[in-house]
């Protein structure tokens, strides 16, 4: 059986950091593209130069032309710019829209039948635009922004527990970030929901409100910390958790950003949701009932990802 092919677009921070873990767990043969000529080149052979050290065969190739991703089963995309001080919020809509432009291009041209994971931000926005301008099915088409929202609100809810990451499970909506809502009633350890530990003594509920907080800046906060650059690590191990479960047809039922066709009352718009990720892409959207401040703080999110829709469309045109 022939290995797998795994296309990163934009070899980055992120896009490096993926090619490392892809290889480490031999998911399968790694294109890394950019537009940046011998950036992806370097990080392929320096990945590749790490194999008999580590033990891990995977074939690594850097490329600056999309021919290079021909046939890949999954494409991971993190090309585009970051935010800078002094730039609008609609200067980085405007680039990385025609970030996005060219990748689904060039996806639709090579890998139309890949599975697609954006991470570029704003992500709720990126992805929406990269599925339009790829023209690849919508379950084809997510954005991870979830799986890296609950892993930050796990791993403070673990350290504040003082049990294992493994056994703490988070329940995310909503938009990345800023808008992320929390479902502390679905969220628990080993099957305990936080507001039945916050009961049992375990926390409490401004403990609990300010890991929230400080999850919802998450990134904010290692912005802060690196100044020169965003996180990397948590991202990268996201996007891979649902590439694996899209290789490996494992179904993991995990938060992304999918397209809503009626779910929660929303339709045509990518939202932070829990879906299943199979063989079949997003096979399925978990739909739940929310209660009254879960839902309204979902609306708000939703409005948020509307207003940035707008905004695309007023830059771009054809999106319109
Ligand atoms: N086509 C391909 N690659 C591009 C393009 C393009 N049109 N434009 C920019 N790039 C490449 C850059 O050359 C760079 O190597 O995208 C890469 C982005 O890498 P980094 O700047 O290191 O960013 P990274 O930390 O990897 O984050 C990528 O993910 O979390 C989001 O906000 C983050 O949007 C950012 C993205």
């Amino acid at each position: 059986m022939a290995r797998k092919k795994i296309a990163l677009i934009g070899s980055g921070m992120i896009g490096g950091t993926l090619a490392h873990l892809a290889a480490m767990r031999e998911m399968g043969d790694i294109v890394l593209f950019d537009i940046a000529e011998g950036t992806p080149q370097g990080k392929a052979l320096d990945i590749a130069q790490s194999g008999p050290v580590d033990g891990f065969d995977a074939k690594l190739e850097g490329a600056n032309d999309y021919s290079a991703i021909a046939g890949a089963d999954v494409c991971i995309v993190t090309a585009g710019v970051p935010r800078r001080p002094g730039m609008s919020r609609d200067d980085l809509l405007g680039i990385n829209l025609k970030v996005m432009k060219a990748v689904g291009e060039g996806i639709k041209q090579y890998a139309p039948n890949a599975f697609v994971i954006c991470i570029t931000n704003p992500l709720d926005a990126m992805v929406w635009a990269l599925r339009e301008f790829s023209g690849l099915p919508h379950n084809m088409v997510v954005g991870m922004a979830g799986v890296l929202d609950s892993a930050r609100f796990r791993h403070f809810l673990a350290e504040e527990f003082n049990v294992s990451v493994e056994d703490v499970t988070a329940f995310v909506l909503g938009g990345h970030g800023d808008t992320m809502v929390p479902v502390i009633e679905y969220s628990t350890v080993a099957g305990i929901p936080v507001p039945d530990l916050i009961k049992m003594g375990w926390s409490t509920q401004e403990k609990i409100d300010a890991i929230v907080a400080r999850t919802r800046s998450g990134g904010g906060e290692i912005v802060g910390l690196l100044k020169t650059g965003s996180a990397f690590y948590a991202p990268a191990a996201s996007a891979i958790a649902m590439a694996e479960s899209f290789l490996k047809d494992k179904k993991r039922v995990l938060p992304a950003a999918a397209n809503l066709t009626g779910q929660y009352g929303i339709s045509d718009l990518y939202v932070g949701v829990p879906v299943v990720i199979g063989a079949g892409g997003v096979e399925k959207i978990v739909e739940i009932e929310l209660n009254d401040s879960a839902k309204q703080n979902f609306q708000v999110s939703v409005d948020a990802v509307k207003e940035l829709l707008e905004a695309c469309k007023g830059i771009e045109e054809s999106l319109a």
